[in-house]
């Protein structure tokens, strides 16, 4: 398995081109199952969980082509016929997200069985409200033996949809199956993040009509079909926001491009409240800290604007360095803090209670072994890692490669020291 090996203490210096965004680009995919002809995305990321999406749409009767187009990596997919309904266990529990194509089957289909999912170890992570917005639009839902049958025979038809919390991914589920239902939909207390404007432009742009993705109130004419499309994935806020971060930890100046600095405002405000200096410009921003040590600030995750979940552990490893306390929240889910006891042994200073960390900034932190345990965990312990005096080496790295794009390509690029050993040999084997 492979680890990745950073010794730290190198400024970062230069340019790194943010990728298609990950969530988004999952979500694009499992849309193409509502129409027979191609859909193309541009700004494709490159990464393991895509590679996965694509497998299980293959499943299910979907050609996948990659290829390099004139603006980078693009995907076509086209689903002639959905050749099977059915989306087994052992493809659905790799990646949480694979439950999204539920709807868009029902949609199509009126039948589809699929697996509940698995994921990111980061909490219980239950799919109810997924499954509460099918049944608002007229399917019929039986749970057994680990899979969701559903039914909607003579189609899904428009209805209300009330989330009691926010939810990216069941707001999705929802627009991906109502677009087909017949009649209108509206969803209230809906997700604001950016991938549902994302989503809702690539759906208009095949024929749907949505309104008012990124409020709180999304509603949704159906149609009878939809067409083939070509759509441009968003920018990943997460790998901006990660960059962003990885340059304040190092110090030096990286210039962030292809990217949205807005997408990351909670973020943005946090850093400059912690000394960093960031210019947004037009294609993106600039990140820069001339080696003073940063103040500690307090952070609470929240649904976007908010500040993301997705960034709470970067973060926290941006605070160990710090100077004095910097209280993190994390309210969006429990058990989010596997990466504490990790940075602990770089020499961190973290205690944890409950769904809240305070992080004491110590002077240095120094290099060790650590484990990746999920996602975004995982690049945490590679920004410390930039920070930290020695060589620092990250365990169980497939979790990194799930999410970032030729993520050592690109800090080596502006400078870092940073490797990855190949195979064998860890303590993770
Ligand atoms: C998505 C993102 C993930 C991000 C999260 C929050 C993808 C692939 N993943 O995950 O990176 O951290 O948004 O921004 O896009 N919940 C329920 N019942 C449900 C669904 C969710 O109780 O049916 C709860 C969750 O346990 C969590 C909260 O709602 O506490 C928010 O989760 P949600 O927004 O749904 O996250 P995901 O879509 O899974």
């Amino acid at each position: 398995m492979d680890r990745i090996a950073i010794t730290g203490g190198a400024r970062l210096n230069g340019e790194i081109p943010i990728s298609g965004a990950k969530n988004s680009a999952i979500k694009l995919m499992a849309a193409s199952l509502l129409t027979e002809e191609p859909l193309r995305l541009t700004n494709m990321p490159r990464l393991a969980d895509t590679r996965f999406m694509g497998k299980l749409l293959q499943r299910l009767g979907a050609e996948v082509i990659e290829s390099d187009g004139d603006d980078g990596p693009e995907t076509l997919l086209t689903t002639r016929e959905i050749v099977s309904a059915i989306a087994p266990y052992d493809l659905v529990r790799q990646m949480r997200a694979s439950f999204n194509v539920l709807g868009p089957l029902l949609a199509r289909e009126g039948h589809a069985k699929v697996s509940l999912p698995g994921g990111c170890t980061i909490g219980a992570r239950p799919v109810d409200l997924h499954l509460q917005a099918l049944e608002a639009l007229g399917a019929q839902i039986d749970l057994n033996e680990g899979y969701v049958y559903a039914q909607a025979p003579r189609g899904l038809k428009g209805g209300r949809i009330d989330f009691p919390i926010n939810s990216v991914g069941a707001t999705e589920h929802a627009m991906l199956a109502a677009v087909l239902a017949r009649g209108d939909t509206e969803i209230t207390n809906a997700a604001r993040e950016p991938e549902m404007v994302d989503l809702a432009d690539c759906l208009n742009a095949m024929g749907a009509k949505v309104a008012g993705a990124g409020t709180s109130i999304i509603q949704i004419q159906g149609v009878a079909r939809l067409h083939g499309a070509t759509h441009a994935v968003m920018p990943d806020r997460i790998e901006t926001g990660t960059y962003a971060v990885a340059a304040a930890m190092a110090g030096g100046e990286v210039r962030l491009t292809r990217t949205r600095c807005d997408f990351i405002q909670a973020l943005l405000d946090k850093m400059a409240e912690a000394g960093v200096e960031v210019t947004p410009h037009n294609d993106g921003l600039t990140v820069k800290r001339n080696g003073a040590r940063l103040k500690a600030v307090e952070v609470d995750t929240a649904p976007y604007p908010g500040f993301a979940t997705d960034l709470q552990a970067q973060f926290m490893a941006l605070m160990t360095l710090a100077e004095g306390e910097s209280v993190i929240r994390e309210t969006i889910f429990e058990n989010r803090f596997m990466h504490a006891p990790e940075l602990s042994r770089l020499g961190a200073d973290i205690t944890i209670s409950g769904g809240e960390a305070r992080v004491r900034g110590v002077a240095s932190l120094n290099a060790a072994q650590v484990m990746a345990t999920d996602l975004r965990a995982s690049v945490s312990l590679v920004i410390a890692g930039l920070a930290a005096e020695g060589e620092t080496v990250v365990n169980r790295v497939y979790h990194l490669d799930r999410g970032f794009e030729r993520l050592e390509e690109k800090l080596s690029a502006c400078g870092a020291q940073i490797r990855r050993i190949k195979g064998g040999g860890g303590e993770d084997e």
